[in-house]
C-alpha cells in the first residue's frame, strides 16, 4: 500500500494526582489507537477538546513515550534508533493552535523559518535565505523582503499563523500534523487560512494529518476521518461515509452541532446534549455509554470497531439509521 505512516496500538495513560485529598485518576488519553495515513491524503482526527487529539500527535512525533505500540514511518518503526527519530522529525513537521508555542518572539522571521533548515542541516547560508523567500510567498506574505526582517508581535494573528505554516513547510516535510491551526484565528480569516493549506497541500502533495473539533472544516479539507471520544476511536472512515452516514451516536452529535440552525427547531430537545457531564466510571464498557440515549445493557461491555461499510469502521452495539 501507499501508506506513509501507520500508527499501531498507541497507548498513553496519565495518572493525574488527586489534589486536596481526592483520589489519584487515570486518564485513558490514547487507548489502542490505530490508523494509517496515505501518502498525499489529509486524515482527520476530530473530537471534543480532552479526547486525546494532541496527545495523538506528541506520540507521533515521540515528543511524548507511548505506554505501548507502534509509530510506522515509510516502513520503519520509530524509535528504534536515533536515525528514525531525527527521520521522523524532518519529515513530520508540526504546526501548533497557538503561533507562539513554536514560534520564538524574540526571533525575527526570517530565523524563524529558516530554523528547521538549519537543524536539518539543508542549505548553506544564501540558499536557506533563498527558501526562506520562495516560502513566504508561497504563504502569502509579501512583501517577503520586508517580512523576514520583522518580529512576530508586528504580524497579525493570521500572518503569524501563515509564519509557521512557512516554518513547516520549509523543508519539504512528507508529513504536516496541524493541531487545531485555525482555531485561535478570528471566524472571518479561517477560510483564508485553510484555502491557504488546501492549496500547498495539494502543491507539496505533503500528507495531512488535520486536527480539529470542528467537522466542518474537516469535510472541506479531509479525505479520511477518526472520530475520537475519550481516548478511543469510535468511529472511522472516508469522509463522506463518516459524515453522510454517521453511524455513532456520538458522531451523530456532532454532525448535529454544526448542522444549520433551523428556527422551527431552535427550542427542541436535541437527542444528545453532548456537553452533559459525565459522573460513572467512563472507562468501563463503551465510553460514550452515560451519555448516549440509546444505551443497551450490552454496553456495559466495551464494544470494538466492526466494518459497517467501504471503508467505515463503527464501535457500538446500537444499528442507527
Ligand atoms: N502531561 C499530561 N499529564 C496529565 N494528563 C494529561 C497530560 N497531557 C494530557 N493529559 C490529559 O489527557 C487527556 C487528553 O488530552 P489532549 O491530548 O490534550 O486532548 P485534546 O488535544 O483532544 O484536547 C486530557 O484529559 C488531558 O487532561
Ligand atoms: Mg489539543
Amino acid at each position: 500500500m501507499n501508506e506513509i505512516l501507520k500508527v499501531e496500538h498507541l497507548k498513553k495513560y496519565f495518572v493525574k494526582k488527586g489534589i486536596f485529598g481526592s483520589k489519584a485518576a487515570t486518564v485513558k488519553a490514547a487507548d489502542d489507537i490505530t490508523f494509517s495515513l496515505k501518502k498525499g491524503e489529509v486524515f482527520v482526527l476530530a473530537g471534543e477538546s480532552g479526547s486525546g487529539k494532541s496527545t495523538i500527535a506528541k506520540l507521533i512525533l515521540k515528543s511524548i513515550e507511548p505506554d505501548s505500540g507502534n509509530v510506522i514511518f515509510e516502513d520503519q518503526i520509530i524509535g528504534e534508533d536515533e536515525e528514525s527519530l531525527k527521520k521522523i522529525r524532518m519529515n513530520c513537521q508540526m504546526i501548533h493552535q497557538d503561533p507562539y508555542d513554536s514560534i520564538n518572539p524574540r526571533m525575527k522571521i526570517r530565523d524563524i523559518v529558516a530554523e528547521p533548515l538549519e537543524i536539518h542541516k539543508m542549505g548553506n547560508k544564501s540558499e536557506r535565505v533563498q527558501r526562506v523567500t520562495e516560502v513566504l510567498k508561497e504563504v502569502k506574505l509579501e512583501p517577503a523582503e520586508e517580512i523576514i526582517k520583522k518580529y512576530p508581535h508586528m504580524l497579525s494573528g493570521g500572518q503569524r499563523q501563515r509564519v509557521v505554516l512557512a516554518r513547516a513547510l520549509s523543508v519539504k516535510p512528507k508529513i504536516i500534523i496541524a493541531d487545531e491551526p485555525v482555531s485561535m484565528l478570528d471566524m472571518s480569516i479561517r477560510a483564508e487560512m485553510l484555502e491557504l493549506m488546501h492549496e500547498l497541500q495539494k502543491k507539496y502533495d505533503v500528507s495531512f494529518i488535520y486536527i480539529t473539533h470542528d467537522l466542518a472544516t474537516a469535510r472541506y479539507f479531509g479525505q479520511r476521518i477518526g472520530i475520537l471520544y475519550l481516548g478511543r476511536i469510535v468511529e472511522i472512515g472516508t469522509i463522506d461515509e463518516v459524515l453522510q452516514k454517521p453511524r455513532h451516536p456520538y458522531t451523530q452529535a456532532l454532525i448535529d452541532a454544526i448542522s444549520e440552525p433551523d428556527p422551527k427547531n431552535l427550542y427542541k430537545e436535541k437527542k444528545i446534549r453532548i456537553n452533559e457531564p459525565i459522573d460513572v466510571d467512563v472507562y468501563e464498557g463503551c465510553r460514550f455509554r452515560s451519555r448516549c440515549p440509546y444505551q443497551i445493557d450490552k454496553c456495559k461491555e466495551d464494544p470494538a470497531l466492526e466494518k459497517v461499510g467501504d471503508d467505515h469502521f463503527c464501535a457500538c452495539y446500537v444499528e442507527l439509521d
